[in-house]
């Protein structure tokens, strides 16, 4: 089939790399021309494992190709994917202007077919949005031509995105076009083989899913560090409640870890978004208000226990972190933890030497030439002069550390960790002062 992605950012890219493999044309279109250069001379402009090989295989197969040319792409595809940006708006609600814009360029260019697909996150209702669009840019050039508008919500996870998409749980499609349906079936029946993973709904229904699943995982998450807090006061131990809890079938393992608070460029933006949708419906969301809340709290938990025990004025402090990423496996760093105890440890007066796998350059993007912060090119160089290490990020690296070398190199052997990677009683057995998130009283 002959696909073009409007939109070469995390969805966009490995969406139109992974339908190249399974043998579709597909065209990537982007109006960052950086991007598209980075692409075209075989680079990948996102850290995301396994993306690069799957782009330059299909690349050098011809099924693959970049391009800034906005009449190129909509000329290219019967199925038009968005995959642009749904930042939030001042008032936190979904800004969809890239995304109408798209569609505006589809309705304005196109002379054929085209099933128009939002594969963004967008807020319900927005598909009748996206119609409206080309409708309109249709009639102004008195154009009749046929096209359906197809809501198609992602769930693949930064970090594991390509194997997600390869292999998806579930494929939402909501569309109420029988034939703009077959199109979607028929595109998506390669990821379906052993059993129909295609849940088709109405329109409606399949945005507010997309919502729906974030806010469930990250009120998941909020449950937990809520518990956490509790946990450390009352001297109880969140990991052993997590296992208490989890091996509950009807409640289950995944999405319980306590933590210093969730970030990336979904969970944040489409929990405030849904917010602002029921408010519009005088739909109050008090369980999702409480969960937002939670996690901005949570994201302050690290430096209140760095204060607690070096006091509020840290001028002349010096820590290293570890972990700029919001989780492992990305170099993204959009609503990061790590942003947040910078800003902070920065505002009371400290230093600090942050090191990432993969997350440096980003880090040097948004923070520049910030004097407060220096770059470590390893885990142990970040450790170098500082008084305490603080962990925000779990990157498979910094599960089995040289405690012996931490506790050598730091003034005062303390670790604070954001995402309790260790056991208190092994930390605390080489001497280090070990304060994890909700693991009993403080060690
Ligand atoms: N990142 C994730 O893990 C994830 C997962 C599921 C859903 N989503 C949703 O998918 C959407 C895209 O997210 P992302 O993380 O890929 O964003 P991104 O910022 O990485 O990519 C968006 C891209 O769109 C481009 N763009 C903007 N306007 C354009 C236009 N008019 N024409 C062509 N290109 C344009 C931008 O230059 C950018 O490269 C968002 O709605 C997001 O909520 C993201």
């Amino acid at each position: 089939m002959k696909v073009s992605v409007v939109g070469t950012g995390y969805v966009g890219l490995v969406t139109g790399a992974c339908l190249a493999e399974m043998g579709n044309d597909v065209l990537c279109l982007d109006v960052d021309p950086n991007k598209i250069r980075i692409l075209e001379e075989g680079g990948i402009p996102i850290h995301e494992p396994g993306l690069d090989a799957v782009v330059a295989r299909n690349v050098k197969a011809g099924r693959l190709a970049f391009t800034t040319d906005v009449a190129r792409a909509v000329a290219h595809g019967t199925m038009q994917f968005i995959a642009v940006g749904t930042p939030p708006d001042e008032d936190g609600s979904a800004d969809l202007q890239y995304v109408l814009a798209a569609a505006r360029n589809i309705g304005r260019l196109m002379t054929d077919y085209k099933v128009v697909i939002d594969k963004s996150t967008v807020p319900v209702g927005t598909a009748d949005k996206v119609h409206a669009a080309i409708a309109d840019e249709l009639r102004q050039r008195g154009s009749s031509t046929e096209f359906a508008v197809v809501s198609n919500p992602e769930f693949l996870k930064e970090g594991a995105a390509v194997d997600d998409f390869m292999r998806p749980d579930r494929i939402v499609v909501g569309a109420d076009d029988p034939k703009a349906i077959a199109l979607m079936r028929a595109l998506y029946a390669p990821f379906s083989r052993n059993h129909d993973k295609v849940l088709v709904m109405d329109v409606r229904s399949a945005e507010l899913t997309k919502y729906a699943a974030n806010a469930m995982l990250a009120t998941r998450i909020s449950f937990m560090n809520e518990l956490a807090l509790l946990a450390e006061k009352m001297g109880a131990d969140i990991e052993q409640v997590r296992q208490g809890i989890g091996s509950d079938a009807r409640i289950g393992f995944h999405f319980l870890y306590a933590g210093c608070g969730y970030g990336g460029s979904c969970f944040p933006k489409d929990v405030k978004a849904l917010i602002r949708t029921a408010a519009g419906e005088n739909q109050g969301l008090k369980v999702l208000q409480a969960v937002e809340e939670a996690n901005d709290a949570q994201k302050l938990v690290l430096v209140n226990k760095v204060v607690r025990q070096f006091g509020a004025d840290l001028a002349g402090k010096h820590f290293a972190l570890w972990g700029l990423a919001f989780k492992p496996n990305t170099d993204d760093m959009r609503e990061a933890t790590s942003r947040v105890v910078l800003k902070e440890l920065f505002a009371r007066g400290a230093t600090v030497s942050a090191y990432d796998p993969v997350a440096m350059d980003e880090a040097r993007r948004i923070f520049g030439d910030e004097p407060r912060l220096r770059y470590a090119t390893s885990p142990m160089q970040a450790l170098e002069g500082a008084d305490a290490l603080l962990i925000v990020t779990e990157w498979k690296e910094f599960r089995s550390p040289d405690f012996e070398r931490i506790k050598a190199s730091l003034k005062s052997p303390i670790i604070f960790d954001g995402r309790n990677l260790y056991e208190p009683a092994d930390v605390a057995a080489h001497g280090l002062n070990y304060q994890a998130i909700g693991r009993g009283l403080n060690v």
